[in-house]
């Protein structure tokens, strides 16, 4: 006589453990999670949503559902972060980019003329963000991403490999102190702009990013000052200097790239009217098109 088989839990469908980590972290955020463990697109999903669960995943899963739940950033969860057209590898080394800074993106690629070359700097380019995708949509720009810290100018390069990006150049150092000597027609940045003693700084997805890509002295203008003061030296004439900024840092900015002498000073507003990247100009008219590195 043989022993009746001891019946198992059957693996649980997916579509009833997604509504389950739902409740417990918000549906988005638990179908990131599910679809990297499942290594699956969203389409993929949709269509086998009855398919189970087995064990070794769900064990996978509830880890990251207890990740996130204590705060962790999904991009750091998954490693990965969608900016622009890009597909890119974050980690706690770098900041996770913004859908905010594709506003700067944008207001670069309309001073950048499509089919022209041009010699561009992305300074601060943590995940290589701003400056992988000029380099995309501006394929014949020459595109130099400086860092200092060198763990994220290492997930940048990878970032680059990836995207099949060949026409950017990483570089590690402060500022442009590893820039000595050359000039751009287009200086782009997102530096940190947080007070030091900004309460947000301990909250949500903050808590987890470096604190060197976020917090920037007492009133959150340290960094943006000293590449205002030295962007003039290293903009061909006509040139432009862009910065993200704190929306509440609009005035200040613009006062300083007014000192800085850099004149077609203005605000580039997000999506909510709000001041959030500042503009000016090298006077001069543009030499003709950027030769390049
Ligand atoms: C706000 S994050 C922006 C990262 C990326 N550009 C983006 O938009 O996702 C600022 C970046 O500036 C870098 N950074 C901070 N201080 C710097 C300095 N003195 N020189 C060069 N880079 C610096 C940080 O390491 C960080 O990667």
């Amino acid at each position: 006589m043989t022993t009746p088989a001891i019946p198992q839990d059957p693996a649980p469908r997916l579509d009833a453990v997604l509504r389950e980590a739902g409740a417990r972290i918000g549906a988005v955020d638990a179908e990131w999670l599910l679809l990297h463990v499942l290594q699956r697109p969203r389409s993929w999903l949709y269509a086998h949503a009855d398919a189970p669960l087995d064990a070794a995943a769900r064990q996978r899963f509830e880890a990251l559902l207890e990740r996130r739940a204590a705060g962790e950033p999904v991009a750091y969860l998954t490693g990965r972060r969608g900016f622009w057209s890009l597909d890119l590898a974050v980690t706690p080394d770098t900041l996770i980019p913004r859908e905010d800074t594709e506003r700067l993106v944008e207001l670069a690629l309309e001073r950048l003329p499509a089919g022209a070359p041009a010699a561009v700097a992305d300074l601060g380019t943590g995940s290589g963000a701003i400056a992988l995708a000029v380099a995309r949509e501006r394929p014949r720009a020459r595109v130099v991403a400086t860092d200092r810290s060198a763990a994220a100018l290492a997930v940048a390069t990878a970032n680059a490999a990836c995207a099949g990006l060949g026409n950017v150049e990483f570089i590690h150092g402060d500022w442009f102190e590893p820039l000595a000597g050359r000039r751009f027609d287009l200086i782009a940045s997102n530096p940190p702009y947080i007070r030091n003693d900004d309460p947000h700084l301990a909250e949500g997805d903050l808590r987890f990013e470096p604190a060197t890509a976020l917090a920037s002295g007492a009133d959150g203008l340290e960094d943006i000052r000293r590449i205002v003061a030295s962007a003039p030296a290293h903009l061909r004439p006509g040139g432009w200097l862009l910065l993200e900024h704190g929306h509440d840092q609009g005035h200040a900015v613009r006062a300083l790239l007014r000192a800085a002498g850099l004149v077609d000073v203005e605000t580039g507003t997000d999506l909510e009217g709000r001041d959030r990247v500042g503009l000016g100009r090298l006077a001069g008219a543009a030499s003709g098109p950027g030769s390049g590195w």
